[in-house]
């Protein structure tokens, strides 16, 4: 078994990853249990726990959706000294550990990540929440878990494209924070090395105040695109395509190497990524753009690359260049 220690301060939690690693779930819970579970998965054999099981999807990242899971702990009972299981993907995840982070004031969480994004992304830093009625992400708070259990077993019933969107992570991690990561072939070391990229950022930079904004890379432009495709696109493939566009703006600001731009189309092309985009007018996306939660004062600041594990957060860069980058990556060129 793989383990990646998440050295927050004062609450280090281990993150376990390999197949069987679930086996190590009933010597981490304490007290009452409540699984979390996203209805689509088989139960799992934990004696004694209750099972909530809510639907995966935006949906249950809402007020509704926490009242359910709110109820749910009520309704079992489940005291201070209690734990709540999060098994699922990135949206059970959110919503569970935001529902844990308030219930009795916060009790136990343990993350159980079912898909590839959420073993290498979601389940760890503590970020929990649900979508408001404007914005994704923006009613939540910071609950790290005690401890997250990356089973790789899971992913043998992962749909393609879902396996897809937890990819454009890892080629984030690779260009942004380990370079080394696009020459590794085994599945394992690779979440292992994306659990660690993640881990050191936010141990480093719980509350994002900086450093943490280094993860952003690729959303700025891929949220936009994301949002503006009504989120019928996936949210890999966005990032993905805000990836390339980071990548061309890093060039001409910051004089990244052509090389390093062409290695991260070459990753992310190996995941079919980004793949078809919606036929979005380039003056649209960038309207879009200072709606992106690292804009201060209405201003998008870039996360860029200088060059392959040198990423800059906080750039501003001049429209014109953002206009070329973003149509550049829209026309598919
Ligand atoms: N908290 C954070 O730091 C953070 C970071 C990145 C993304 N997110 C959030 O994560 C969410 C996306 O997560 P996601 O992509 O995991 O979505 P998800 O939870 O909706 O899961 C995607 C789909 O996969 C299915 N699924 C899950 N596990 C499966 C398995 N093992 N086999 C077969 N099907 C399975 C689900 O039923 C669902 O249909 C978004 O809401 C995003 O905002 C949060």
């Amino acid at each position: 078994m793989r383990r990646v220690e998440v050295a927050i301060p004062g609450r280090p939690y281990p993150v376990l990853i390999g197949a069987g690693a679930i086996a190590e779930l009933a010597g981490l819970v304490e007290g009452q249990v409540v699984i979390v579970q996203d209805l689509a998965l088989p139960p799992l054999a934990l004696p004694g726990a209750a099972v909530v099981k809510v639907a995966a999807g935006e949906d249950i990242k809402s007020w509704d959706g926490l009242r359910q899971i709110v109820d749910s702990l009520e309704a079992h009972r489940l005291g201070r000294d209690g734990t709540v299981v999060a098994l699922g993907g990135g949206t059970i995840g959110d919503a569970a550990g935001f529902a844990a982070s308030i219930w009795q004031r916060g009790v136990a969480l343990i993350n159980v990540p079912t898909t590839l994004l959420a073993m290498v992304d979601s389940a760890i830093g503590g970020k929990t929440g649900i979508n408001s009625s404007r914005a994704k992400n923006a009613i939540g708070s910071f609950w790290q878990p005690r401890a997250v259990l990356c089973d790789l077993d899971w992913l043998d019933t992962l749909p393609e494209a879902e396996k897809q969107s937890g990819y454009a992570e890892i080629v984030k991690y690779t260009m942004t924070l380990d370079p080394g990561m696009a020459d590794v072939g085994d599945f394992a070391e690779v979440v292992e090395r994306s659990v660690r990229a993640k881990a050191e950022i936010v141990a480093a930079d719980e509350r994002e105040s900086g450093l943490r904004e280094v993860l952003n890379y690729g959303h700025t432009a891929g949220h936009a695109i994301e949002a503006l495709s009504g989120y019928t696109l996936a949210h890999g493939r966005a990032v993905a395509a805000g990836m390339r566009v980071a990548a061309r703006i890093s060039q001409r600001v910051l004089g990244c190497p052509a090389a390093v731009v062409e290695q991260q189309d070459r990753l992310l092309a190996a995941h079919g990524l980004p793949g078809p985009l919606p036929d979005l007018a380039v003056d649209r996306v960038l309207d879009a753009l200072p709606g992106d939660k690292k804009a201060r004062a209405g201003r998008p600041r870039w996360v860029l690359l200088r060059d392959a594990g040198r990423p800059e957060p906080g750039h501003e860069v001049p429209e014109e260049i953002v206009r070329e980058a973003v149509a550049e990556i829209l026309s598919g060129s």
